[in-house]
């Protein structure tokens, strides 16, 4: 019952405060990649037009597999962790070779591919696939850390096991794809690292750090 309420306060919030992004144009699950590879160490505002030059040159994953490695990296200049564009050339030309161009479905296949772990894995078989795949990552951390009142770090081995498993038992069973988006809009737009509003979150009332005004204090240390 609790919660089908929280879900049901976030995804009306999210109906509401949704930005216009352009991976969420579609649920082409070699945009939903592209675009959380990129948002892996990169900020929204930086990653857009980065995005938006990158689907242009290689609009499908069958063009980013035959590109040349130089001109994949060219079009990464500036956004740096360049492993990241190297693992997305030699996924790309996996998913040609051995899945026939087509994206795995399922959370362990896609794992199976370079530089796709589990939150990758998660985000694309969530978004683009609407399965019943968990999420998480640096907004979604903090914010479940608050939900909880977690006391320690919860990007340490122990705390990440807990919320893993509590980002796989607050999923819905339909609009899973909205659901984590929304998950991580709220941790980006609302549960901020400094100064979160908690005053304009729609969970305020799910979340045991706010009830106990601990919300500047959680999560401790490095994810702040
Ligand atoms: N950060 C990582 N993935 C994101 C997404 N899909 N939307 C907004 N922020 C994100």
């Amino acid at each position: 019952k609790c919660k089908q309420a929280f879900r049901r306060r976030l995804l009306a919030w999210y109906a509401k405060h949704e930005r216009d992004l352009p991976w969420r144009k579609s649920q082409d699950p070699y945009r939903v990649w592209i675009s959380e590879v990129m948002l892996q160490q990169t900020q929204v505002e930086t990653v857009k037009p980065y995005f938006l030059r990158f689907l242009k040159a290689f609009p499908t994953v069958k063009n980013l597999a035959a590109a040349e490695e130089s001109q994949v990296l060219r079009l990464w200049e500036g956004l740096g962790y360049y492993r990241r564009a190297r693992g997305l050339h030699a996924a790309a030309k996996k998913i040609v070779a051995e899945h026939g161009g087509q994206f795995p479905r399922d959370v362990a296949t896609l794992q199976t591919l370079p530089g796709i772990g589990r939150y990758t894995a998660g985000a694309i078989a969530s978004i683009a696939f609407n399965q019943r795949a968990p999420i998480l990552e640096a907004n979604t951390i903090r914010l479940l850390a608050r939900l909880l009142a977690y006391p320690d770090d919860p990007t340490k081995s122990v705390g990440q096991r807990l919320l893993w498993a509590m980002a796989e038992e607050i999923l819905p069973r339909r609009d899973v794809a909205r659901f984590n988006q929304a998950l991580m809009e709220l941790g980006s737009l609302v549960c901020t690292p400094t100064q979160p509003k908690c005053d304009a979150c729609p969970v305020a009332r799910n979340c045991a750090a706010f009830q106990e005004g601990l919300q500047n204090e959680i999560p401790r240390a490095s994810v702040k």
